[in-house]
This record gives structure tokens, sequence and C-alpha cells, in this order.
């Protein structure tokens, strides 16, 4: 079959994890007989660079036209250490979410066996961890008014949610439960929010419809305390923008590495694929960076295209790069030499290209 795909490199280490994402795909091509054709286009940092807005149309109008959107990375230090500039590279990301609607931002999060020596956290804490983060991707917080004083003394940013926007994302992570172990908590601070209030009304009317899913509230900051004691609770974790954001960077440490974590921003008509890492600017360049976040990004990618088959072909092959040992230095055991991110890409590529079915 034939797809087009929109390739956004972005910022920093972006591009070359972004092409190691597209080696695995292209292995795939050719294993499974399909065309993947990418456009690419250019957001953040690096398309201000050309003519100072980190959205430019263009790269919208191939993103509303692509059968799915692959993505690398936003960010850029000269933005983050200027509290003053109106233009930063974030922007283009946020504002791609609203074009496309992209409202739920879902991050599945696994303790690899192979992989449990590389994260701070005690074996038998994460051993058999594997929960899924639904976060609301285009409320909230980030999207309220926001205002500085003309005396720069104060300002504010307002966190509004409506009804709808709570409820289509609810009814996607009950979903989600339904195919896995039954349970949805909702993060929230009901105790404090008035908008955290609304989201648990709203869930308790929409868990009427899933009976035979599980329900839970937990306030956000107990949350954050539960990831770290007992993440095996957690099945579906279902919350608002900034809590989501938050708690996915915290829940990457499970993993034994924030360069293992993929993501899916979906919505009704686009779908967007990423690493949930930044753009880690003091790597780029260096060939370091962890790629296999990325090519799993890749992997969501072909599920939502219906390619599961596929999908499971590349993740077989991260697997198997991780129990080998291939891999970037962020995740090596101690006994072992680090390799390249490009060497990695190439392993994986290689993995789906010759294995077959019995491996
Ligand atoms: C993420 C990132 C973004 C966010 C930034 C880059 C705007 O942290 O996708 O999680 O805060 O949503």
């Amino acid at each position: 079959m034939k797809f087009n795909i929109a390739v956004i490199p972005g910022d920093g280490i972006g591009p070359e994890v972004v092409e190691q994402a597209k080696k695995a795909l292209d292995a795939v091509a050719e294993a499974y007989d399909h065309i993947f054709l990418y456009k690419e286009a250019q957001l953040g940092a690096s398309a201000m660079s050309i003519d100072g807005n980190p959205l430019p149309k263009k790269t919208i109008e191939i993103c509303k036209n692509a059968d799915a959107i692959l993505f690398g990375a936003v960010g850029n230090a000269k933005y983050d250490n200027d509290p003053s500039a109106k233009v930063r590279p974030e922007q283009g990301l946020l504002k791609l979410r609203q074009e496309l609607d992209l409202f739920c931002k879902i991050k599945p999060v696994k303790a690899y066996d192979n992989l449990i020596y590389n994260s701070p956290l005690k074996r038998e804490v994460i051993k058999g961890t594997d929960f899924i983060i639904f976060r609301e991707l285009t409320g909230g917080i980030y999207f309220g008014e926001k205002k500085i004083s003309d005396d720069e003394k104060s300002a504010y940013d307002a966190s509004v949610y409506t009804v709808d926007e709570i409820s289509r994302v609810t009814h996607l992570a009950f979903k989600a439960a339904k195919n896995r172990k039954k349970k949805v908590t909702l993060v929230d601070k009901a105790n404090v929010l008035e908008t955290s209030r609304l989201w648990r009304r709203t869930v308790i009317e929409i868990a009427k419809e899933y009976s035979d899913v599980e329900v839970e509230f937990m306030f956000v900051d107990n949350a954050a305390m539960k990831l770290i004691l007992d993440p095996k609770q957690f099945d579906v974790i279902l919350t608002e923008n900034l809590f989501g954001d938050i708690i996915s960077d915290e829940a990457s440490v499970i993993s034994g590495s924030i360069g293992l974590l993929a993501s899916s921003s979906i919505g009704k008509n686009n779908a967007l694929f990423e690493p949930i890492h930044g753009s880690y600017p003091l790597a780029k360049g260096k060939n370091i960076a962890n790629p296999l976040a990325s090519i799993l990004s890749a992997a969501m990618l072909l599920e939502h295209l219906g390619l599961e088959e596929e999908a499971d072909a590349i993740e077989r092959a991260v697997e198997k790069s991780i129990a080998l040992g291939i891999t970037t230095k962020d995740i090596k055991r101690k006994t072992q030499k680090s390799t390249t991110t490009s060497k990695v890409g190439d392993f994986i590529a290689d993995y789906i290209t010759n294995q077959d079915d019995s491996n």
C-alpha cells in the first residue's frame, strides 16, 4: 500500500533521530511491499531561522494532507534562556496541535526487562509496569488567555476546560482501558481547582457507559508519588494538559531512559508521532542521541495506519537491539560499549529486512 507521511525533523537531535526512524520505515516498506512517500516540513527554531515563523503555512498544509506525521523534537536553548522572547520554537508545535485539533496525546510506559538495570528505581518496584497515559492536548492552561501586566509585575495563564473537551479524550481513555486491564485513573487536583471538579463530574458520567471499567480518582501530587512508589497499580491514566506533560516525563524514569518513550498525538483527521524527549541541544550533531523513541514512534505510526504486523516488526527489532546491547550510551550496561545513533538505526533496519517469522 501507498502512504503519504509528513516528516518534521525539527530542532536539536530531531533530524538525527527521525533519520533513523525513516530507515526503519524504509526497511518495513521493502519487507512488506509498501510505499511511503515522505514530504519534509519545517517547524520550531529551524523554521524560525528561515523566516522567523515557527509554523510556516506550508507545514500545516503538508501535515493536513498526510496520512500521518512523523515528528522529531522542538526547542532551542537560546529561547529558553530569554524570557522576553515573543516568538518561541514551541509555539510551532502548540499551534500545529491546535490547527490539526490533535486533542489527545497517548504515551505508553513500560519497564523493559532488559533495561531494568538502567532505571534508578528498584527492580521489584518497576518490573512488570505497563500503563498508558492519555493527556488532553489542546485545552487547559496551555491554551487559555495569557497576559503580563504593563509594568511586568504580574502575569496570568487561565486554565479553561469545556465538557466537550473533557469528554472526547475521556472516551478514548475508557475505550483503551476496555482492551487492557480495565482501569482508568483520573489524575487531577479536584481539592483545589474548579476545572478538576468539572473533569471529575464529566468522567463520572461517562464512566457509566463503560460499566466493566473501574474508575479511580487521584490528586496529581499523590499520583506523582505513586508513579515512583508503585507504578504497577496503573493501567490507563487520564489527565489534563499540564499534569500530563509533567507526569509523563516523570514516568519515563521507569523505562530506564527518556530516550525510549514514544507518543502519538491524535485528532479526528490527523495524527502525529513523536518521541517524548526534547531537542537535547547538547547532543546535537554528535551521533550519540538514542533513536529508539523515534523508531518506536514510527511503530506507533504504522499501527495507526492499520499495519500492525509491520509495527510489531519494528518493536521486535528494538527489543533485539536492547537485548544485544546495540545501544547508545544512555542505556548501555557497564560492561558494554555503546554505539552511535546511526548504527542503532542501521541495526534496526537490517534486522527488519532480514528477520523472518521464526525470529
Ligand atoms: C511535550 C513537550 C511540549 C509540551 C513542549 C515542547 C511545548 O514538552 O510534547 O510533552 O509541553 O507539550
